[in-house]
């Protein structure tokens, strides 16, 4: 197809097209489909972390009026045990399906599920279930010693390349350094806290299952849940209309989702089960407590000769969930001699989970911090340091980058910041009386494609579809799909129907690792390219059409017209016209692509990067820390919606802020439980801890990732932020913070 040269609008600021259905409420949540007979479960909780069920007295719960069942272990029925596939088939960190043995592994662990005809009832049915335990002191030690072979690879899923990585000879050279860093640095359990809550409705026909899930990836959830209910992928359908926020905590399946498909098929009835935020806490994943030692080496003048990133992480009895906080050490800075290496310690836990930034956003935490704190040691501006260290391909790899602006990003951000009037004498910068604080830190995050399937459709009213079934998590993914669709049609934005989340459309990409938009580009456009031949065809055979006589070669699509070649876009007839005399409703096409995540010899090296410049504010007469300003700049090539981009960094910034002061789950250590479990005891920043964020993105295409050039920006902001706070409140006060988050205990 010729390239169109209609105006863009990709790269423009674009509203969002699901806008109005949220606003008016009328956007349909996973919870707010009803169905005739529907019931409510509610999942009986573990009170212990560790341990075993004696005895499950149901017999008081049964009773109550409106209840209809009271499932455990002996009368759930069968439910099998899924297993991974081939690279990212049927993901799910939690295998253990419910029920499947008496032993308790962690605290909220469910041990039974109450069905009733009302949520009401069925929760004051699960309240009166007794369950009696052979009890062991659970182990949720905050300190992490690794107990794991450290030969041992995770095979939790996908390629992971950089688990382990080594060049050179880093002890010696760190141990012949003239300047050193070595520090550990510890991040504690984080919770997502979506808004919306996790849930499951199940609805059986025969042998066909419809489940209602607000997943970030149906088709997974599809897999797997064919798989644990023996049922071939076709006769599983998985919805996902709208998803408010999931941060990683709805990638995979958990098991509340087949407890109710299994209440649903033993009752006949549609079942629909909710999570309390309590449960969220401890059944649904959440970012592993890091405990990490990072040891650098350098000359006088700031080059880096080793580094040595060793760090641990916390998982659950039965799950090898990898925490891969290594994820961006061996190819951030250049450096001969360099190790990454990871231990696990086992604790009676819920099995942690990918959380935005996975791996990368804890390890950046980490590396970055000691980079500050070299530049301290060497008396030379951070900035400088990194510049200093910029690599000229991925030393892990030995391959080139595809596209890497790391310094540009360094030097806008100082620019923007004002950097240069920085002085870097602790306690040295007064304002209204105040102590500022400056920090900054780089970012990192990997970029690829997932595979992805998508179609068009061009119909005779001139308005265009377009479907996948991928997920809008609320990173405007809907209006992505239609963007894509509008500027290869040629018609308006409003005149696109978009059509996502639902595994009955064509396979879309998961809504993770920062990949959507960037796998959906090339699946988009070759439907469209698709479709636009079907179009051609039509014109170039119909009698009477005004093309009957041409080949399709001869002629061009653009601007949502077809027209001679030779004759120029400045006549021709559009689209709809020519499928109306046609007597065509519409035509569609198909279009897939392959993933790159995962390639076993990458040609390039492919990554978004960025920095945040951080000035906090410190009173130290009343212990009153405030983060006063950011500035954030992103290379992650093309942006194709700068207001949904800008959002979602703006978004992680807060996250960010969230992470280094506020955010941390702890648990009990008596009976295992997360006991901040609630939005009152865990804090996440809320707008009144946020100041004006000052978002830049770069523009460097990177047409290795598709060709638009759009890489991801859904975690990237996430990265390095933490690091950037506790720089400047160090600058400010003379702390170094090495435990997030930066309680204020930890300074005064
Ligand atoms: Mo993100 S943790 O890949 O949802």
């Amino acid at each position: 197809m010729p390239e169109n040269t209609q105006p863009s609008v990709i790269g423009k600021p674009q509203i969002r097209i699901d806008g109005p259905f949220k606003v008016s409420g009328t956007a349909m949540y996973a919870t707010d489909h009803n169905f005739p007979g529907m019931l409510y479960g509610v999942p009986v909780e573990a009170t212990i972390a560790s341990g075993k069920i004696q005895k499950l007295d149901t017999s008081a719960a049964e009773k109550m009026p409106g209840v209809r069942a009271i499932f455990h272990r002996a009368n759930i029925g069968k439910i099998s045990r899924s297993t991974p596939g081939e690279g990212f088939e049927r993901i799910c960190v939690e295998r253990r399906p419910p029920f499947e043995d008496d032993v308790v592994r962690y605290y909220g662990q469910y041990v039974a599920l109450a069905v009733a005809d009302t949520f009401e009832v069925a929760k004051a049915a699960a309240d009166a279930v007794r369950v009696t335990y052979d009890k062991q002191k659970p182990n949720v030690e905050a300190d992490l010693q690794p107990d794991d072979d450290p030969e041992e690879i995770a095979t939790t899923y996908g390629p992971v390349k950089r688990l382990q990585s080594e060049r050179g000879d880093p002890e010696n050279a760190f141990a012949k350094a003239a300047v050193k860093i070595n520090q550990t640095y510890a991040t504690p359990s984080e919770t997502h806290n979506p808004i919306e809550l996790q849930a499951a409705t199940a609805i059986w026909d025969g042998d066909k299952l419809t489940i209602y899930e607000e997943s970030q990836s149906i088709f997974n959830m599809r897999d797997v849940i064919a798989q644990m209910f023996g049922l071939p992928k076709e006769n599983v359908r998985v919805i996902t209309k709208f998803v408010g926020s999931g941060f990683g905590s709805k990638l995979w399946p958990w098991t509340h989702c087949p407890l109710a498909c299994a209440a649903a098929r033993q009752l006949g009835r549609p079942v629909k089960l909710i999570l309390s935020r309590r449960m969220t806490f401890q059944s649904a994943g959440h970012r592993a407590r890091t405990q990490q030692r990072v040891r650098l080496g350098a000359t006088p003048e700031g080059k880096l000769v080793s580094l040595q990133h060793d760090y641990v992480y916390e998982r659950s009895m039965l799950d090898n969930y990898h925490e891969d906080c290594g994820e961006a050490t061996a190819f951030h800075y250049s450096v001969p001699n360099l190790r990454v290496k990871f231990g696990r310690a086992k604790r009676h836990i819920g099995t942690p989970s990918d959380m935005r930034g996975p791996g990368a956003v804890p390890g950046l935490y980490a590396t970055e911090s000691a980079m500050n704190e070299l530049a301290d040691e060497l008396k030379m501006d951070p900035v400088k340091l990194r510049v200093l260290n910029e690599p000229k391909i991925d030393e892990s790899l030995g391959i080139p980058f595809s596209s890497r602006h790391y310094v540009e990003c360094l030097e806008l951000g100082a620019e923007k910041f004002g950097w240069s009037k920085r002085n870097a004498q602790v306690g040295s910068m007064k304002q209204n009386g105040l102590t500022l604080g400056w920090g900054m830190a780089g970012a990192a995050w990997v970029a690829a494609r997932f595979p992805a399937a998508a179609s068009i459709e061009l119909r005779d009213d001139g308005t265009v579809r377009v479907a996948s079934g991928t997920q809008d998590i609320g990173t405007g993914t809907y209006t992505i799909l239609a963007q894509l669709a509008a500027q290869k049609t040629g018609v308006a934005l409003d005149k696109v129907e978009v059509a996502l989340g639902d595994t009955t459309l064509p396979e879309g990409p998961i809504s993770g690792g920062s990949m959507a938009t960037g796998s959906l580009v090339p699946a988009v456009f070759a439907a469209a390219d698709n479709a636009i031949t079907s179009l051609l065809s039509i014109a170039t055979t119909t009698p009477g059409s005004p093309y009957e006589k041409r080949k399709s070669d001869d002629l061009a699509f653009e601007g949502g017209r077809v027209f001679v070649k030779a004759d120029g876009p400045s006549g021709g007839v559009p689209f709809a016209d020519l499928l109306r005399r046609a007597n065509v409703r519409l035509v569609s096409g198909h279009g897939s692509a392959e993933a790159t995540f995962g390639e076993k010899k990458p040609k390039f090296s492919t990554h978004s990067f960025g920095c945040h410049f951080v000035e906090v504010t410190w009173q130290p007469e009343i212990a009153r820390l405030r983060v006063n300003r950011v500035v954030t700049v992103i290379d992650a090539g093309r942006i194709i919606n700068p207001l949904a981009g800008r959002n979602q960094i703006e978004g992680a910034v807060v996250m960010g802020i969230g992470m280094a002061l506020l955010e941390h789950t702890t648990y009990d250590p008596q009976n295992g439980a997360p006991i901040n479990s609630n939005l009152a005891d865990y804090m996440v920043a809320v707008n009144a801890d946020v100041p004006p964020l000052d978002v830049h993105f770069l523009d460097f295409p990177d047409k290795e990732i598709n060709e638009l050039g759009a890489r991801g920006i859904g975690e990237i902001g996430l990265a390095g932020i933490a690091a950037a706070i506790t720089a400047a409140v160090h600058h400010a006060t003379g702390v170094r913070v090495r435990e997030l988050p930066v309680t204020l205990d930890k300074l005064i």
